[in-house]
């Protein structure tokens, strides 16, 4: 079972918003707008919403009026979504298990989203939501916005020679089960586009690593100890190494760089 902190979330949303693919953003708004959506405010669909990061990156602007049903099993994630946009948005926060994918409040959607969610789901659930989203197409067109999913790259400044045994073991505990059984990781982008390709949908896909720099310190710490308390135990990880390599990045923390590649996709309704 995953756990993200509204601190955590926080820490990391500059860095999400600097990382988006601005062209897959805009596609996303204009498919919104575009031929075959009703008369009235389109409804997003946001899956994993968090405190709402996701209606901050593409409707906080008020460009366009949009409805949102935010879905996440967090109670408290999805309150403080309320707390912040309950007032200026029409905003629907539904707490629900997002992993019986054919129970998922879908109905009406014009987009479903989703941020910083697909590297913790399983190939079957991908599969099973390429098929729901064709047979809901059937009544009205839908398409995905799916940003900041992990690309298994991370490239630290300056180097320290446990980095790539610490990669590696970060990697393997991304594919292990987050409540979807064995979780994608860094296959996330790539099995998701050959899915819905597959499903007869039209993918974008984009780059949206973040980039962090001095301005970052916080996030970048606590980036640090999330990474070693994943891997901390790995088989080949010495302890005791694994201690100086952290210690090592903390005090890197306000002049290194981090590079953590992320991939955004838009899936829509294809032609045929
Ligand atoms: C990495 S956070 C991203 C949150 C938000 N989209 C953002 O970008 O700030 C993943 C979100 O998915 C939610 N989540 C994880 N597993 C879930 C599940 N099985 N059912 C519903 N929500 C889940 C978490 O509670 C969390 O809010």
């Amino acid at each position: 079972m995953s756990g993200f902190s509204i601190d955590w979330l926080d820490l990391r949303e500059d860095a999400d918003r600097r990382a988006r693919d601005s062209s897959l953003r805009e596609q996303a708004l204009q498919w919104l707008t575009g031929e075959g959506r009703s008369a009235s405010a389109p409804l997003v669909v946001d899956l994993g919403a968090g405190t709402g990061s996701t209606l901050r990156a593409l409707g906080g602007s008020g460009q366009q009026r949009l409805n949102w049903r935010l879905v996440d099993h967090d109670q408290t994630l999805l309150e403080e979504a309320r707390r912040r946009h309950g007032a200026t948005h029409v905003v629907e926060a539904c707490v629900a298990d997002l992993s019986p994918v054919e129970a998922l409040p879908l109905a009406g959607a014009r987009l479903v989203t989703a941020s910083a969610l697909f590297d913790l789901v399983s190939s079957g659930f991908v599969e099973s939501l390429a098929t729901v989203l064709k047979d809901q197409c059937r009544q009205s067109p839908v398409g995905l916005y799916a940003a900041l999913n992990y690309d298994g790259a991370t490239l630290w400044t300056p180097p320290h020679p446990l980095d790539e045994p610490v990669l590696q073991a970060f990697n393997r505990d991304q594919r292990t089960d987050k409540g979807f059984g064995p979780a994608l990781g860094p296959q996330a982008g790539p099995v998701m586009e050959a899915q819905f390709r597959r499903a007869g949908f039209e993918v974008y896909t984009a780059v949206s690593p973040w980039v962090l720099g001095a301005t970052d310190q916080g996030m970048v710490s606590a980036l640090i100890d999330g990474i070693a308390s994943a891997v901390a135990g790995s088989s080949g990880l010495d302890s005791g190494a694994l201690r100086d390599w952290v210690r090592f990045r903390h005090d890197h923390a306000a002049t290194g760089t981090c590079t953590v590649g992320h991939t955004d996709l838009l899936v829509l309704p294809g032609r045929g």
